[in-house]
């Protein structure tokens, strides 16, 4: 049984200070274009801070498994412009007008100009991919995209309905999971010679972690978007009922409020808006049935399983990082 124990934030900053730091600094190359408009959303976004969390992973992967390659720093800025482009696409299906406490891209260079600039910052990802020479990254990279750009049509053709807590996993396993599960995955392709065991097996242990963090990441995300306020959040708060989407805390509640309460989150959910029910009213009804602290309760229990995923590797600083990864996203704020 190991004892290891969990780093404190200040560790894993002092740890990963200065490759977040290269990676800032690769970020802002590799999303030069020509066409200044490319480069001013994608500044502008950067500039607006984020929490960093996908190159995090990539480099705490890699460290775990002994990786000094450049390849760490590549990939880190890679998965964080994939996420940027995500974003820049997801603000403007959602209509959403603020992103990282500032204007979304879309409210300020408008959602046609951000959807060509979104599809630029994915197309500049796979670009600087392909530096690596290396197909289990591409395979990885294509995989991923796809199974996004296929969770929000999903969702889209969900909106205002009601859905089962397996759609719910599947729906956010798809847009939000699935790229921290590759953002481990690939601190393993960048690190074949790792000798720690079976190669297969240390790929399906960090994919785990990340599959795992990734689903309590978006339950989170998920009630922050219920209970947060958007001077915290950064971002558009009763977002997701307003746009007809049914999250875990609400799902819970339709399972198990009386026929007035499922009326109520009905009604919201159908006219995607609280006009005739108020966003008050809906936090009662979820508070009555203990649904946030259900959503909250199975945020909690993903992220000890991210723990337990990777309770096998060998014992460094990395892997104490990685312990305290899943505390950092059930407790934060924003
Ligand atoms: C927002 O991701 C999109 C989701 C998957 C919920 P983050 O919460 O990681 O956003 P930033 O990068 O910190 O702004
Ligand atoms: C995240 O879902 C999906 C992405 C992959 C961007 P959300 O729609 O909940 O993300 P936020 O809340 O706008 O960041
Ligand atoms: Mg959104
Ligand atoms: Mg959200």
């Amino acid at each position: 049984m190991s004892t290891i124990s969990i780093a404190t934030a200040k560790e894993v900053f002092d740890l990963l200070r200065d490759d977040l730091a290269a990676i800032e600094q690769e970020f802002a190359v590799q999303s030069s274009s020509p066409v200044e408009v490319i480069t001013d959303i994608a500044t502008y976004l950067m500039a607006g801070g984020g929490k960093r969390i996908r190159p995090t992973l990539l480099l705490l992967s890699a460290k775990a498994l002994g990786c000094t390659a450049h390849s760490r720093i590549r990939l880190g800025s890679v998965v964080e412009m994939l996420h940027t482009a995500t974003l820049v696409h997801d603000d403007i299906i959602d209509e959403a007008d603020t992103r990282r406490g500032r204007p979304s891209s879309n409210t300020t260079w408008g959602a046609a100009k951000c959807v060509l600039a979104g599809d630029w910052l994915y197309m500049q990802s796979f670009s600087v991919a392909l530096e690596e020479r290396n197909f289990r990254v591409l395979d990885l990279l294509i995989s991923l995209t796809q199974q996004m750009v296929e969770g929000e049509l999903l969702q889209m053709q969900k909106l205002g309905h009601l859905i089962n807590e397996e759609e719910y996993f599947d729906l956010i396993f798809r847009k939000t999971a699935c790229l921290f599960k590759v953002s481990m995955q690939l601190g393993a392709a960048i690190t074949p010679q790792h000798g720690l065991g079976n190669a297969e097996d240390i790929d399906a242990q960090l994919g785990e972690y990340g599959r795992n963090l990734g689903l309590a990441f978006q339950i989170v995300d998920d009630v922050l978007d219920l209970t947060a306020a958007e001077e915290v959040l950064g971002k558009p708060v009763a977002s997701d009922l307003r746009e007809g989407k049914a999250t875990l805390a609400v799902i819970h509640a339709l399972e198990r409020g009386t026929g007035a309460d499922r009326e109520a989150i009905r009604t919201v959910l159908a006219d995607r808006s609280f006009d005739r029910i108020s966003h008050p009213q809906i936090l009662e009804i979820l508070q009555r049935h203990g649904s946030i602290e259900y959503a909250m309760d199975t945020a909690c229990a993903y992220a000890e399983a991210a723990r337990l995923s990777i309770a096998d590797l060998p014992d460094t600083e990395a892997k104490r990082a990685l312990l305290w990864v899943p505390g950092f996203v059930t407790t934060r704020d924003r």
